[in-house]
């Protein structure tokens, strides 16, 4: 199994081909599957700014579009000296896929803090929530 410097490396890596014309915002992730599987992604933005996809989302849509659902962790990497934690829409769509999952938040030099999903987005709406209310 990768280590969590060797998936913040991957998603350095991805940050590399971020496609950021507007922002020059660059942002890349990893998310490393329960069974060990890496996907990377990078921020893709638009003329129209808001159909931006993050990072994040890229690497999670690439892993599910493979039929991939099951995380263990992800990283994100950012050229800036703070860590760059995901944005409420990214927080929201990893949950979909497992509160547990490890979010790897790295800087420029790779030194990185870990926070699970669920305490990044607390009282989050969750597919749980909605399961208890079409049984009850
Ligand atoms: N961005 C991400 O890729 N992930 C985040 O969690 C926050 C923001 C991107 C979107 C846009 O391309 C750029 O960073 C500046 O907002």
């Amino acid at each position: 199994m990768v280590s969590y410097e060797e998936l913040v490396q991957i998603a350095a890596e991805a940050k590399k081909k971020a496609y950021v014309p507007y922002s020059q915002f660059r942002v890349g992730a990893a998310i490393l599957s329960e069974d060990g599987l890496i996907f990377s992604g990078c921020n893709i933005e638009n003329a129209s700014y808001g159909l931006t996809n993050c990072g994040e989302r890229t690497a999670l849509f690439k892993a599910v579009s493979e039929g991939v659902r099951k995380f263990k962790a992800i990283a994100i990497s950012t050229d800036t000296e703070e860590i760059t934690s995901p944005c409420g829409p990214c927080r929201q769509v990893l949950l979909e896929f497992g509160e547990d999952i490890e979010v790897i938040m790295a800087n420029v030099h790779g030194d990185y803090k870990i926070c699970k999903v669920k305490d990044l987005l607390p009282l989050a709406f969750s597919p749980a929530k909605l399961e208890e209310e079409r049984l009850s």
